[in-house]
């Protein structure tokens, strides 16, 4: 997709990658990014860099009527960046195994369902697409965070079923599998990460070249080579990792 002359929504806009990716947006000369928020004072600076381009919207992916509200919104829509996410930092026997995995299967599951049926008709309409922003490790369970991992597992699953089910309708479906990235996400985790300008950068670059899975850093390309080579491999690999 040419993203020149295009409008986007971009979700969780407040955040590292989203606010990465809407900046890298307005450099690729994008006619609009909606910059959806779940609160607007957020995303002003946002609207301060571009005022005629830049649209602050107000969404939570976990309400019903917040979902309907930006999807009635936003009928000019070509390309619907689903990047809102949560990590609880949780493992499947810690002490909020249970609240944690039902948080993150409502934001990173269910919220980005939501969504995708939300803005299935107006896509279809325009011939546009839709990136998820999944994760590397939906790919395989790092189990300190096994919680997220599996709604990100869900979400891996979920963009392969929406993929099929909207390619005969025109609309591109573009999965994303970041490894590391520094975010409010990863605030006190010692590992190399990548920057969300270089998440962003390489998320628009694969989709300008209309890749259809992106693995935008060197942690999650490496992995990813090690998982298509040896996944039980990189399972014991990680299983290794739990200091539980
Ligand atoms: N950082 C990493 O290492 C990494 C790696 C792989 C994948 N990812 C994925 O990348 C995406 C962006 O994460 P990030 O690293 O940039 O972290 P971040 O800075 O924490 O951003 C997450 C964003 O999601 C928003 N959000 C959370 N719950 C929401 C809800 N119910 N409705 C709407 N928005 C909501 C947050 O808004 P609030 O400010 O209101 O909470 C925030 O803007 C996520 O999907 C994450 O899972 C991150």
């Amino acid at each position: 997709m040419d993203l020149k002359g295009k409008t986007v929504v971009v979700t969780g806009a407040n955040g590292g990658i989203g606010t990465a990716l809407v900046k890298g947006l307005l450099d690729k000369g994008v006619a609009k990014v909606y910059a959806a928020a779940r609160s607007i004072e957020a995303v002003i600076e946002l609207k301060h860099r571009d005022n005629e381009r830049v649209v602050p919207l107000r969404l939570d992916v976990t309400h019903a009527d917040s979902v309907a509200a930006i999807a009635e919104q936003c009928r000019d829509v070509d390309l619907l960046i689903n990047n809102a996410g949560v990590n609880r930092c949780m493992w499947f026997m810690g002490p909020t195994g249970m609240e944690s995995a039902r948080e993150e299967m409502e934001v990173n599951f269910f919220g980005t369902l939501a969504m995708c049926r939300a803005f299935a008709p107006v896509l279809a309409a325009r011939g546009g697409a839709i990136v998820n922003v999944c994760s590397i490790i939906g790919l395989v369970n790092l189990p300190v965070n096994g919680t997220y991992c599996a709604s990100k597992a869900a979400g891996h699953s979920l963009l392969q079923g929406v993929r099929a089910e909207l390619a005969p309708r025109g609309v591109q479906v573009i999965g994303v599998y970041p490894g590391p990235v520094d975010t409010r996400m990863t605030a006190g985790q010692e590992m190399p990460k990548s920057t969300p300008d270089q998440v962003a950068a390489a998320i628009l670059a694969g989709i300008e070249n209309n890749e259809e899975d992106i693995f935008p850093d060197p942690m999650s390309q490496a992995v990813h080579g090690k998982l298509v080579q040896d996944p039980k491999q990189v399972e014991k690999e990680f299983a290794a990792m739990i200091p539980v």
